[in-house]
């Protein structure tokens, strides 16, 4: 379905979270540039090998396209059980996270931002380690915050131009960022989730090809969890279990 907003840039689009929305755009009708350190797989997508936070191979992709109509900010990397509680996390970990989760999405939006079309939208990830406790995460839950909060400066920022932006804040997704954690609870079921199961990608983007959409024209600013109701469940009190 060919719309207005014709070009899309997502980083981290080579797997995970990012590599869905690249996708769901794509078929959408977007010409979609995936910006990793890795190369995309997907067929009929740009794929610019390029590390975020290396500033200028961003600025060199961004002179080469536009004008954009998304910019989807997925990169991102969980370094957990390097990251942890303050006294007990690597400075080494916490300096890469900080480095890519946050420094790279700040480089990322200042190296697409004024390619972005006056009509173009801008979608974050954060996490819902920025709205609950994530215990034993320190660096990750810190950049997560940090993403929030500059996601509704950027909103109001970038308002005057008509660019909107809002933050997707998924619970626990299954990607490669979570490779593991079923097995560490042996079952899907054991996971302490109202669904009692994670997201997959494609409930993520589906939520974030909505929000860069024209169908969301009057959406920024937005902190949205897609959680299945983690973040409003009430710590203490057990799960209805699931039929
Ligand atoms: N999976 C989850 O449970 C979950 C939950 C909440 C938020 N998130 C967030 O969603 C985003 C996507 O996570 P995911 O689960 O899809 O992870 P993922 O590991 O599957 O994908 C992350 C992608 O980012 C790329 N990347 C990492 N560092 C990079 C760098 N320095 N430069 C360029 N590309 C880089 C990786 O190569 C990879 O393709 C992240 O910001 C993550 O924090 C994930």
């Amino acid at each position: 379905m060919p719309n207005n907003f014709s070009l899309a840039v997502v980083t981290g689009g080579a797997s995970g979270i990012g590599g869905a929305v690249a996708a769901l755009l794509r078929d959408g009708g977007w010409s979609v540039h995936v910006i990793d350190r890795r190369p995309s797989e997907l067929a009929d997508v740009h794929s610019h090998i390029c590390d975020v936070t290396d500033e200028s191979g961003l600025v060199g992709v961004a002179s080469e396209i536009g004008p954009i109509g998304a910019l989807v900010l997925a990169a991102g990397i969980n370094l957990r059980p390097q990251d942890g509680p303050a006294e007990k996390l690597s400075l080494d970990a916490w300096h890469k996270t900080l480095a890519v989760n946050l420094t790279g999405c700040m480089l990322s939006v200042r190296a697409f931002r004024p390619k972005l079309r006056q009509d173009g939208s801008i979608v974050t990830l954060g996490s819902v380690a920025a709205m609950r406790a994530m215990p034993w995460a320190d660096a990750y839950t810190a950049t997560k915050g940090a993403i929030v909060a500059l996601t509704r400066s950027w909103a109001v920022d970038y308002s005057r131009d008509g660019i909107r932006v809002n933050c997707v804040c998924p619970g626990p997704t299954d990607t490669a960022m979570m490779a593991g954690m079923i097995e560490q609870h042996h079952s899907n079921s054991q996971l302490q989730l109202p669904q009692q199961r994670m997201a997959t990608s494609l409930e993520v983007a589906e939520v974030i090809a909505f929000l860069v959409s024209p169908k969301a024209s009057y959406l920024s600013g937005a902190i949205i969890p897609v959680d299945g109701a983690a973040t409003a469940h009430s710590a203490g009190m057990p799960f209805p279990r699931r039929r």
